[in-house]
This record gives structure tokens, C-alpha cells and sequence, in this order.
């Protein structure tokens, strides 16, 4: 199949290209560079340097996509707190635009949806826009029959993840912090709750999602593990000393995936656990030591 993905080389689709090609498909890239990394491109892939943002013809870099992934956006509560206006433009408008082309090309759209939402949309400016962003999706899919799924993602960890900068989440932080031989730094009183989720597994999902597209369209599902841990757990088992900071606006105090309609209409099934994870980082650690 041609395959489209926006955000190509940002956390998830880096995962995401990896797994498509080992699929066999042919993958298109558009990504604007802005949170993704050049050394995250994978030999096979076709990659562009394209804003989302701007109306541009994006026939001239795939003219016939079977499906779009559409995973290009602004990502995190905290940015879009300085950034209202980009991260509307990104994420709404931007979603505009593919969904525009994605309707001229009569292909199939699966959008990168936040579970963020389930804590209300006017929380802060980056769960609004993804809600709007669904909505747009939705818009086209009702009007103008786009097949189309939302797949919202529960706090994604894994390979490729962000370790510095203001874009990257709090097991990219404690992965940082641990490697550095620092405190980690937990916020608030460290008992909110993250169902995290690792990011092949949120992979699974998307590209099921995807390949049943004709059975799924217009339906949004839950991608996420369905256990929660507090911060403080998921510190304290990385078995180092970590201290706290002050809360940051705009988070919710649990995140909870209880949902299982992918389960049972795609098959998906996530495998991997967070502890575990953390367990191999541990060894990976020690080992780099020895
Ligand atoms: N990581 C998570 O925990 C999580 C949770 C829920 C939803 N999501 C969604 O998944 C998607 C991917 O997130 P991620 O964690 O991989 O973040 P990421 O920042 O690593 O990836 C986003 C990519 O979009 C690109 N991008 C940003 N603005 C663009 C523009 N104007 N034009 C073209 N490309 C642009 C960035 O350069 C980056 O490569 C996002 O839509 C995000 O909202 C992520």
C-alpha cells in the first residue's frame, strides 16, 4: 500500500514508519522538523520537509495514498500554554488541510487522538486543539464520507521518545535524569496517574486500525493499557533518590484507558508493561557500566 505519515519523524512515527515498512508498504514522510529529529529518518522511507500548515499541493509528494496517518501536530500540555496560537494553527489547522487533501484523494485518514480530553477539553490550549482536530475529522467523514478512525493515545513511552526540551514527558525526563546520575524530579505530590502505554503497542493499534479501516470507519477508539501507576511509583522504581517540584497547570489527576472497544473490534491486545520497561532501562544502565 502507499502509506502517508505525518510527524514522520517524531516519537510515535518514527516507531510507526519502522513497523510499516518492515510491513512492506511504501511510506511518504511530511514532517516540518519542528519537535522531530533528522536522525530519526529510516532507510526505505521518503521524507520531506513540509508544514502542514501551509495549503500546499501535497500531490508532489505521494499522488496516490491508499491511507494517511495523520500524527504531525504540537504535542504537550505544558508548550501550549506559551503557544496557543501555534498550536492551533498546527493541530487544527494543519489537521484541516490533510483532511482537505485526504478528501480531494478519496483516501482513508487515522488520526493521532489524546486522551487528555477525557480530563475537559478547556484544560489547556493542546487538549482543545486535539479535540478539534477529532471533530474535524469527524466533520469529513460525516460530510463528505472520508473513511476515517481517531485512535487516542494514552501517555506514550518507548524508543525515540524526546529526553530534553519542553516536548518530552515525564518518562523521557526520568530516563535523562537516571542516565545522568541526577534526583528525579517529580511534580506536585507525585500521586496523580498515568495508564502509560508503551509506544509499540500504540503502534499495534494505529496500524490495525488502519488495515480495518473499511470495518472501523467512523469509529474512535481507546489506545491504552488499562493499569494506572502514580508518578511516585513509577520513580521509585527506577530505585534512585528524587526530590519534588512544584505541580504544572492543566494536568489531569489520573488518566485511565477503560475502554475496550479495540480490544474487541480490532484485536489489539497491549503487551508490554511499564515496570518492565523500567526494569530493562535498570539493566541496560548497569551494564553500560560493567
Ligand atoms: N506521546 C504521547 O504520549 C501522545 C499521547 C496522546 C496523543 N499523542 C499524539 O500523537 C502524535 C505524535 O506525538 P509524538 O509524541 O510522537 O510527538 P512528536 O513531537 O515526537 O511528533 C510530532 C511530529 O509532528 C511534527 N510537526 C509539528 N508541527 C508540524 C507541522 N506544522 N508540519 C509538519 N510536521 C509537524 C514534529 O516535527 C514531530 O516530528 C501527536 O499528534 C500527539 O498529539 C501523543
Amino acid at each position: 500500500m502507499n502509506v502517508l505519515v505525518t510527524g514522520g519523524v517524531g516519537f510515535i512515527g518514527t516507531n510507526l514508519i519502522k513497523r510499516l515498512l518492515e510491513d512492506g508498504h511504501k511510506v511518504v514522510s511530511l514532517d516540518n522538523y519542528q519537535t522531530g529529529k533528522e536522525e530519526n529518518e529510516q532507510e526505505g522511507c521518503e521524507y520531506h520537509r513540509v508544514d502542514i500548515r501551509d495549503g500546499i499541493d501535497f500531490d508532489f509528494f505521494m499522488p496516490d495514498p491508499d491511507i494517511i496517518y495523520h500524527l504531525a501536530a504540537l504535542p504537550r500540555i505544558q508548550p501550549s500554554f506559551e503557544y496557543p496560537e501555534l498550536t492551533f494553527e498546527t493541530n487544527v489547522l494543519g489537521t484541516m488541510n490533510i483532511m482537505s487533501w485526504a478528501k480531494e484523494k478519496g483516501c482513508g485518514v487515522v488520526y493521532a487522538g489524546s486522551s487528555s480530553k477525557h480530563g475537559g477539553i478547556f484544560k489547556n490550549p493542546y487538549t482543545f486543539t486535539k479535540h478539534q482536530g477529532e471533530e474535524i475529522v469527524e466533520l469529513y467523514n460525516k460530510v463528505y464520507d472520508v473513511p476515517t478512525a481517531i485512535c487516542r493515545f494514552y501517555n506514550v513511552y518507548g524508543p525515540y521518545q524526546l529526553t530534553e526540551g519542553e516536548y518530552c514527558t515525564v518518562v523521557g525526563i526520568f530516563q535523562r535524569q537516571y542516565k545522568n546520575g541526577e534526583e528525579l524530579t517529580i511534580t506536585g505530590d507525585g500521586e496523580q496517574r498515568r495508564d502509560f502505554t508503551h509506544v509499540y503497542d500504540i503502534v499495534d493499534g494505529f496500524v490495525k486500525c488502519g488495515e480495518q479501516l473499511d470495518k472501523v470507519s467512523g469509529e474512535v477508539f481507546e489506545l491504552g493499557r488499562g493499569e494506572n501507576f502514580s508518578i511516585n511509583v513509577i520513580a521509585q522504581s527506577f530505585d534512585v533518590g528524587y526530590t519534588y517540584i512544584p505541580k504544572r497547570p492543566g494536568e489531569v489527576q489520573e488518566t485511565l484507558c477503560t475502554d475496550m472497544k479495540a480490544r474487541k473490534l480490532l484485536g489489539w491486545k497491549p503487551t508490554i508493561d511499564i515496570l518492565d520497561y523500567i526494569e530493562g532501562v535498570r539493566v541496560d544502565k548497569e551494564i553500560s557500566n560493567n
